[in-house]
């Protein structure tokens, strides 16, 4: 089996050890809560992570496109939730999976409620409230909000699941204390909302969602499921955030010094923006396109060398390095990162035992894909 010094570069590694253990952490902090877990899949987009989470007891999938939905349908996964607003002209494609899995669909207003009423199949609909992140979602205080899930409850085609919310704001707070009180302010703002419709007889569930929260919250009450993502790898904001350490991102970029100038202050690897993404992460009182790993295996970053520029396939280090010397980026955010390569590296150590297929694609074409691994 192949050890990292033979993979090209720039290459993505997942660590099997540490994405296994914060698999493990997720579900058991679920259990602890009294939640059911649905994870987000839009992190890993990985029919291998999803079936790891599945046995772990994962209670259906999310997803953020109608392309993920029908590529984890295609493979076995029958309880799929789509946390976005539905797109109008997405309902007819979205109908043909609906066919053959339970699919979950968001709305967060009466023009969503109105195309999927009038395309006579029984959706599930989650209508989506803004907890304070004000992104998208209902207003969870206007009136127009109870009239509007009195409609779907009353719906003689739609089913209404429940409730759901986003927390994003969570990653504007700093610190555990803050961060639980933005998932305080989530869980209250949905279990009320579902407190009022309970009292005129319309029973739905409350399903939140964001890792920062679901790695800070003390208790939810009156909530019935969460839907986390990012919590597989974690990442350099999360790692800012304090939402994890840094031994525990399971997900870094390998990459290879390509030019060190006799002079130079600074060296050039090859992973720039389409392997690390422009995500500036957390800013913070010392920004950076990207750390740089020392010794992995214990979580020890170098203090003082770091990414500070990307341009495409560039990534520029603060320190001049020798050319041909290999360095392990934690990147800023994986979600991006991952969403910039085929396939993973699967390591354990220091060899790859596995590559795993990412499925990053945007619009379906063809046929169902045969249920196997790169
Ligand atoms: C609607 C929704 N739910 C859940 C999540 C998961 O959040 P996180 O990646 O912080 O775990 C996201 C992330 O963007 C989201 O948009």
């Amino acid at each position: 089996m192949p050890v990292l010094d033979d993979l090209p570069t720039p290459a993505l590694l997942l660590d099997l050890d540490r994405l296994e253990h914060n698999l493990q952490a997720m579900a058991d902090r679920c259990r602890r809560l009294g939640v059911e877990l649905r994870p987000h899949l839009k992190t890993h987009k990985c029919v291998e992570v999803a079936e790891r989470q599945r046995a772990l007891g994962a209670r259906g999938v999310t997803v953020s496109t109608l392309y993920e939905a029908h590529v984890f349908g295609d493979h076995g996964f029958t309880d799929i939730t789509w946390a976005f607003p539905v797109p109008l002209g997405s309902i007819a494609d979205a109908r043909r999976l609906a066919e053959r899995v339970t699919l979950r669909l968001f709305a967060d207003g009466p023009e969503a409620v109105d195309a999927l009423e009038a395309s006579g199949f029984p959706f599930h609909v989650w209508l989506k409230i803004d907890c304070g992140y004000h992104r998208a979602g209902l207003d969870p205080s206007a009136p127009a909000t109870l009239a509007l899930a009195r409609r779907v409850a009353r719906s003689r085609t739609l089913h209404f699941d429940g409730l759901a919310t986003h927390s994003g704001h969570a990653y504007n707070a700093v610190g555990c204390d803050s961060i639980r009180s933005v998932a305080e302010t989530e869980r209250r703002t949905v279990a009320d909302l579902r407190g009022r419709l309970a009292a005129e007889g319309i029973a739905v569930s409350a399903s939140i969602g964001s890792t920062p929260a679901m790695s800070c919250v003390e208790h939810l009450d009156g909530v019935q499921e969460a839907r986390p993502g990012n919590y597989v790898f974690y990442d350099a904001m999360q790692l800012a955030l304090g939402a994890c350490g840094p031994a525990d991102p399971a997900v870094t970029v390998l990459a290879s010094v390509v030019s060190s100038q006799p002079g130079a202050s600074h060296c050039v690897v090859d992973a720039g923006a389409l392997a690390l993404s422009k995500d500036a992460g957390h800013p913070g009182p010392a920004p950076t396109m990207g750390h740089i790993y020392g010794d992995y295996a214990v979580g020890d970053l170098l203090e003082d060398a770091h990414l500070t520029a990307l341009s495409q396939e560039h990534g520029k280090v603060s320190t001049r390095l020798p050319v041909g010397t290999r360095v392990r980026i934690l990147p800023n955010h994986s979600c991006l990162t991952v969403a910039c390569f085929d396939e993973y590296h699967v390591v354990r150590g220091e060899t790859a035992v596995d590559r795993w297929r990412i499925w990053r694609g945007r619009e379906r074409t063809g046929p169902p894909v045969a249920a196997s691994s790169c």
